[in-house]
């Protein structure tokens, strides 16, 4: 599988390309990292040093690679943090540039605009931009539950409502809805959840909290369950594998001491994803870290409406 991947580059800590390319090339994608910008470290320290990729230049780089004749080999286009407002419009040129030679590729877009902690944290027209041209261009959307809520203009909370607002989300294009960092006041205290939404249902997965928040969970999220997802179809899998890879490296980098995340791998879970875990309707299963994937959602094919199986 080959994944042109559209993201930021820091030196000093895992965001964007810093974050998805090395877990990509890990789990066997052949990663073509194009970068926005070429920073010190993130801008959450309110201080950074370096260029920002003017869009001409990313699209350059994007027409080279053209120029090799290698974009039919394309599967995923991966985009996340839009410094600024030019990037999006060659994001979507290399998108149609991509599916024109491959018909097969999808557009993977982390609508990357802030959280429920911080608020929004990028310039005030790309959360419109996003809305308006971005999402529904997009086959797949990762955003964390507050990114859906703006999105969709609604406001995510319960099990009900983040499934309500899923299906917003794959009104406006992407058919499929990956929510990060799911915080239902119904769920079981320390534990933090993710939901995958597709035409053929909804999964959730829980693991443990962990005390710590570590910028570039979210890129390593998307890019993963980006590449599983597309190479195998199969949301439940592909949320565990993910789940479980995100999981051990947050464990790994709390563990560490260290302020950022830890994208080495060191604990193995990279190297070897744990198996698929493929749950009935309401039944719970276990990866070998702790992560579950249980149905909330299922295709029932003799009634066209949605069974809940929660
Ligand atoms: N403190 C944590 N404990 C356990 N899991 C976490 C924690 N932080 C993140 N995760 C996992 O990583 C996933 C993605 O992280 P998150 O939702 O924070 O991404 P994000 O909001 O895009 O953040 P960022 O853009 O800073 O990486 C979450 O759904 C969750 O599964
Ligand atoms: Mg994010």
């Amino acid at each position: 599988m080959k994944i042109l991947s559209i993201q930021s580059a820091v030196a000093y800590g895992h965001v964007g390309n810093s974050a998805a390319v090395f877990p990509l090339q890990r789990i066997g994608v052949e990663v073509l990292p194009v970068y926005t910008v070429n920073f010190s470290n993130h801008t959450g320290y309110g201080a950074w040093r370096g260029p920002m990729i003017s869009p001409d230049d990313v699209r350059e780089v994007i027409t080279g690679i053209e120029e090799r004749g290698v974009l039919g080999e394309i599967d995923v286009v991966l985009s996340g943090y839009q410094g600024g407002e030019g990037i999006a419009d060659v994001i979507l040129d290399a998108v149609a540039r991509v599916k024109a030679a491959n018909p097969a590729a999808v557009y993977a877009c982390d609508p990357v605009m802030g959280n429920a902690k911080s608020g929004c944290f990028v310039a005030p027209a790309i959360p419109i931009l996003l809305r308006e041209r971005v999402v529904p261009a997009a086959d797949l959307i990762t955003p964390n539950q507050f990114e859906l809520g703006f999105l969709t203009e609604t406001e995510p909370g319960d099990l009900e409502s983040t499934l309500a607002s899923a299906d917003r989300a794959r009104q406006m294009g992407p058919r499929t809805v990956l929510v990060t960092s799911v915080e239902r006041p119904e769920r079981p205290e320390g534990t933090i959840e993710m939901l995958a939404v597709t035409d053929d249902g909804a999964w959730i997965v829980q693991t443990p909290h962990i005390p710590i928040k570590a910028n570039g969970s979210g890129d390593v999220t998307a890019a993963l369950f980006s590449a599983h997802f597309r190479a195998t179809g199969d949301a439940a899998d592909a949320l565990a594998r993910t789940t479980s890879s995100v999981f051990d490296l947050l464990t790994l980098t709390h563990g560490s001491g260290q302020r950022e995340l830890q994208a080495r791998g060191g604990a193995g879970v990279l190297r070897a994803p744990p198996d698929a875990v493929r749950s009935d309707p309401g039944s719970l299963s276990r990866t070998p870290c702790s992560t579950r994937v249980r149905v909330v959602r299922a295709r029932d094919d003799d009634n066209p409406r949605w069974a809940l199986a929660t």
